[in-house]
């Protein structure tokens, strides 16, 4: 990384770059955090796909919820304020599975961890790093490649953050999904997520919710807002006209060379030679 100050957008808390929207207090508190039995948390590595599944999540309920910022967002008042919530909570995080406030994991709260091809996360990711004010500035595609691929990005190593949560796969309150599964059967993803959540949501309306949640609808939506500086759910940002850039599998073969694809590759196989995925 170079340019606009590494040292004053980021810092390293437990091994992981976080940004400074993230205070160190605050992180160090969220072991104390008070969970509730039905909040529901979103969880994800950024740029996986969160606000898409924000946005669907939100429209499924019929009664009053509240998607918070992040958790790990703000300084330690920030906990206060969500403590102080009356209503339901969907909590967005990206947060790694052992960094997670353990009131959540004891109270069995439900979990969504929506994730999406590596490859696509990381073009996404160097696309937000040259928009985004609070992400140091990259040089080159090659550059960030290289960060990636060691992990030297914020939120750390999309494999530790992966892994950290495959293990968990099975326990019955966590629920994995993927952006490409969404992108391919939308309709079948949510009656998923309904069933999970235990929504009683009928198949029209699913179709309708999947229409609202397309991304040249969320994209537009978005356009036509005034910059609601709680509207992301993404610690990175507040500016949602950073989020919806193409929305695309496979935009990867855009960027990577035959010779990165390999490089990945291998990297990939390595890491995840235990993994199901
Ligand atoms: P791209 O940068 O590849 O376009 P997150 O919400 O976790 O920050 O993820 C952002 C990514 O999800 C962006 O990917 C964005 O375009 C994509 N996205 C957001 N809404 C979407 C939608 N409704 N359908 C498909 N992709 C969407």
């Amino acid at each position: 990384m170079s340019g606009s100050g590494e040292a004053e957008l980021l810092h390293t808390f437990k091994g992981i770059p976080f940004t400074t929207r993230s205070s160190p207090e605050l992180l160090k508190s969220l072991d104390t955090f008070d969970a509730r039995e039905d909040d529901v948390l979103l969880v994800s590595y950024p740029k996986s796909g969160t606000h898409w599944l924000a946005g669907v999540i939100t429209k499924l309920y019929d009664t009053q919820v509240t998607v918070t910022s992040p958790i790990e967002l703000g300084d330690i008042s920030r906990l206060e304020e969500l403590n102080k919530l009356s209503s339901k909570r969907i909590i967005p995080t990206h947060l790694d599975y052992n960094m997670l406030p353990p009131n959540f994991k004891n109270k069995k709260c439900k979990m969504i961890y929506i994730s999406r091809n590596p490859k696509d996360t990381a073009v996404s990711m160097f696309h937000y790093y040259r928009d985004n004010p609070n992400l140091p500035t990259v040089d080159s595609w090659t550059a960030f490649f290289d960060l990636f691929l060691k992990g030297n990005v914020v939120c750390g190593s999309w494999f530790d953050h992966f892994l950290s949560w495959e293990k968990h796969e099975d326990e019955k309150n966590i629920l994995f999904l993927f952006y490409e599964d969404m992108k391919q059967d939308l309709p079948k993803v949510v009656k998923e997520i309904t069933l999970f959540l235990n929504l009683n949501v009928s198949d029209d309306d699913i179709q309708d919710i999947c229409k609202k949640s397309s991304f040249s609808e969320m994209k537009n939506d978005t356009e036509k807002e005034n910059s609601d500086p709680s509207h992301t759910v993404c610690a990175l940002t507040s500016n949602r006209k950073l989020i919806f850039r193409k929305g695309a599998v496979g935009d990867w073969k855009n960027y990577f060379t035959p010779k990165q694809n390999i490089r990945f590759q291998e990297i990939f196989n390595e890491k995840m030679k235990l993994s199901k995925m």
